[in-house]
């Protein structure tokens, strides 16, 4: 078991929470980037990025790496990683789905591992660090040095590839459950939120931060990186999953679409428009 050291800021109870959450959704996270159009577009959002900024024989640390559908793809751009995740479960899935692909050929390790403590990995020792689908969300007041280690451990040259849920985006994709908040908490609570993007305001059982992709940016230049590209994880996929549908089913239409929708979503307008903010950094020397 990973022992959960408390940070300065970030108390071990919001450490201890967001690895049992994850523990107890299990397989249902593998389903996130397949069950529905919008998820099969942040997939590829995402897939691209790698495939911009991974170069066969690149050493990767992936964090927060889940059941594993980007270990796959890293391993397919023949990255060696090594996998890690908070949650023992997620970790245990991880495992269980590449065992017997050709994947797992790539994968260097696997050990538990919380974003917020780096310091069992040498300074520079990695050509890319990968953090996807949100574990700088769960850093909460120790994220800008939870970034900092990222970079430190990335080779001069070498790539962070990180996405955090989206403020804006959510509650674009998802009105209806913002305004069910306020009414069952009270509009000051529906306030702090929409100002912090922190859902410890809420309580329950999946607490994390949200972002406006400014406040991306500003974290990993304060953190002493510099930002090579920022990308919205969706931009005309979240609204009408029956018109997509349609479009989905024709190869040539579908192909057409995601590179429409890969370049919308790199707009400054799109940035905050999707579920996640992507951001592609290298160290600054
Ligand atoms: C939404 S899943 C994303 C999984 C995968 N990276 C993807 O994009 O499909 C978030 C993952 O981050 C992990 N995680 C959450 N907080 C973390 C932390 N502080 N350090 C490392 N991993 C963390 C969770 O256990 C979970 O597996």
């Amino acid at each position: 078991m990973l022992a959960l050291v408390p940070t300065p800021d970030r108390s071990t109870a919001d450490a201890e929470r967001t690895r049992d959450y994850y523990d107890r959704l299990g397989r249902l996270e593998e389903d996130r980037l397949v069950q529905d159009v919008a998820g099969r577009v942040s997939f590829e959002v995402h897939r691209r990025l790698l495939a911009e900024h991974v170069r066969a024989g690149d050493r990767v640390l992936e964090i927060g790496a889940g059941p594993g559908r980007f270990t796959a793809e890293l391993a397919r751009l023949g990255a060696r990683v090594v996998v890690t995740d908070l949650s023992p479960v997620q970790l245990d899935l991880n495992r269980e789905n590449l065992t017997g692909t050709a994947d797992e050929g790539n994968v260097e390790r696997r050990e538990l591992l919380d974003v917020c403590d780096l310091s069992r990995y040498d300074d520079y020792e990695f050509d890319v660090v990968v953090a996807y689908g949100g574990p700088l969300s769960y850093a909460f007041e120790a994220e800008e040095s939870a970034v900092r280690g990222l970079l430190r451990v990335t080779r001069s040259g070498g790539r962070v590839l990180a996405s955090v849920m989206s403020m804006l985006g959510t509650w674009r994709h998802a009105p209806a459950g913002v305004t069910a908040l306020a009414e069952a908490l009270g509009e000051d609570v529906n306030d702090r939120v929409l100002a912090t993007g922190d859902l410890r305001h809420v309580g329950g059982e999946h607490q994390c931060r949200m972002f406006r992709a400014h406040e991306v940016v500003d974290l990993v230049e304060r953190a002493g990186g510099h930002v090579l590209a920022t990308s919205a994880s969706n931009w005309a996929s979240l609204a009408d999953p029956d018109v997509l549908g349609r479009v989905e089913a024709d190869p040539d239409r579908w192909a057409r679409f995601l590179d429409h929708e890969v370049q919308a979503c790199r707009e400054p307008g799109a940035l905050d428009g999707g579920t996640h903010v992507l951001v592609a950094a290298e160290p600054r020397p």
